[in-house]
């Protein structure tokens, strides 16, 4: 066998080493270690139940594959990388350690398959991991909004001052962000948990495999339909890169609110000392790093998705080694995913909100103008005119640097006689959210409603650990 490798028969002549260095993934693809020998020891048993291999020749596959796991877990494996990626090192070193039945292990496999259902393993995993620190993140959420279901804030459309609004409710509407994230990701494991072992190199084999079982001993909930398609597609991949991309929009759009309500003009949140930095020249700093870094890994996440959108795309069936180029991608956007999502949950536990500087920016912007318009719809003005009465009144409190509430009933009258003393208590901000109790509004009862049914979906579905 030239240069020893595993498929090395029909080569008279080693790898060259800058190509060895080129086509390895054994560098990266170890992190798959676990998945792969559960992998393997799922297709020995496999194989020694449809006659393939004897019982015995089973048993000493699985006993050596788990010591190769030991020495892995105890850093004392030697990864090679001219034995190319994490199947063949593995391989190599379980016949180095039992023998000839080693040898056997790959009977009626390929690495295109063997491939998949260790990604997919892998994937699974990770996918899990993400619910558990989006719960994590939901659960610190529902916590902040129960304690601040009468801080009230502007609430903003076109990021300009719009009505008044809860912080519980506006910290909900992350939650539930959130929650359908969890959902997405739930969802995508019925796709990504089907079982490609069996598919070979793209056309079946003749051994007399039970696809199957294999899928039952390693906890798939299905089996691939084609081979050409179990080898080819990695939409398993895909789809759980964009569910962490949608994901990343998400936190990113609450670290730009945190950026935001940090800087003293707004002032609505202390960061807490230890999810922020200092300046080295400016004493005074005190910088949102962590969700300006959090915003910008965004990007990384998204270029992830785009990278191997690319790359699948032009590909004939059924593998090709492009596919290789789907394990770095995925790697490095659940490093950041699962360290985005610890350090939100992290942050927003610590999180100091500023109840004073919210209700201060509530006095600006007109935000119970909407309130003034209904009341006179109330007392039969049709609303078009309501509207057009309460601009004015808007346009002269602004030209006097006041509120509507600030006004005397009679200069309220001068912009329109159907205002009565009654008006004050409509002009009030915590009326105007207490009056918005439909389903879903930010009145304190339908905010109480959203945060049993958080509470209620967060049970039910367990705690994810
Ligand atoms: N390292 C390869 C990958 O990640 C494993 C499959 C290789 N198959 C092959 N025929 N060379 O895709």
């Amino acid at each position: 066998m030239a240069g020893g490798k595993l498929w090395g028969g029909r080569f008279s002549r080693g790898t060259d080493a800058l190509v060895e260095e080129y086509t390895e993934s054994v560098s990266y693809d170890r992190a798959l270690y676990a998945a792969d020998v559960a992998g393997s020891k799922a297709h020995a048993r496999m194989l020694a139940r449809v006659g393939v291999l004897t019982g015995a020749e089973a048993e000493a596959i699985c006993g050596g594959l788990d010591a190769v796991k030991a020495e892995i877990e105890a850093g004392t494996f030697e990864f090679r990388t001219d034995r190319e990626d994490v199947h063949m090192n593995i391989e190599a070193r379980l016949t180095e350690l039992i023998g000839e039945a080693g040898k056997k292990l790959h009977t009626g496999r390929s690495r295109n398959d063997q491939i998949g259902l260790d990604f997919r393993i892998h994937i699974a995993a990770r996918v899990n991991a993400w619910v558990a620190g989006l719960r994590r993140l939901i659960g610190v959420l529902a916590a902040r909004a129960a304690e601040h279901k009468e801080t009230l804030l502007p609430g903003c459309t076109h990021f300009q001052p719009a009505q008044p609004v809860s912080l519980a409710h506006h910290l909900l509407a992350y939650a539930f962000m959130f929650k359908r994230d969890v959902e997405r990701l739930e969802g995508a494991l019925d796709r990504v948990l089907v079982s490609p072992l069996g598919a070979a190199a793209l056309a079946g084999t003749t051994y007399p495999v039970d696809p199957a079982f294999v899928a039952d001993e390693l906890g798939f909930r299905g089996v691939f339909s084609n081979s050409m398609d179990a080898v080819a597609d990695r939409d398993y991949v895909l789809e759980p890169l964009f569910d962490a991309s949608l994901v990343m929009a998400h936190l990113s759009r609450m670290c730009e609110e945190i950026i935001i309500w940090a800087n003293p003009a707004f002032g609505f949140v202390r960061l807490p000392d230890g999810y922020a930095t200092g300046s080295s020249i400016m004493p005074q700093k005190k910088n949102p790093d962590v969700a300006e870094l959090m915003r910008g890994k965004t990007g990384r996440v998204y270029g992830s998705l785009f990278a191997l959108l690319t790359t699948l795309k032009g590909l004939p069936l059924a593998y090709n080694r492009d596919l290789q180029e789907d394990k770095e991608p995925f790697f490095d956007a659940d490093r950041t995913v699962t360290l985005s999502l610890a350090c939100m949950a992290g942050m927003m536990e610590e999180m100091g909100f500023v109840p004073e500087a919210m209700a201060r920016a509530l006095k600006k912007g007109f935000l119970n103008a909407t309130e003034l318009a209904d009341y006179l719809v109330g007392k039969g003005l049709p609303f078009r005119e309501a509207h057009h009465v309460t601009g004015r009144a808007v346009a002269h409190a602004e030209e006097r640097g006041l509120g509507l509430e600030d006004f005397s009933l009679d200069e309220l009258k001068t912009f329109s006689p159907l205002v009565g003393e009654d008006v004050y208590t409509v002009l009030d901000y915590a009326t105007a959210v207490a009056r918005r109790a439909t389903p879903g509004a930010t009145g304190p009862a339908s905010v109480a409603a959203q945060l049993d049914a958080l509470a209620c979906w967060l049970g039910a579905t367990g705690d994810g650990s």
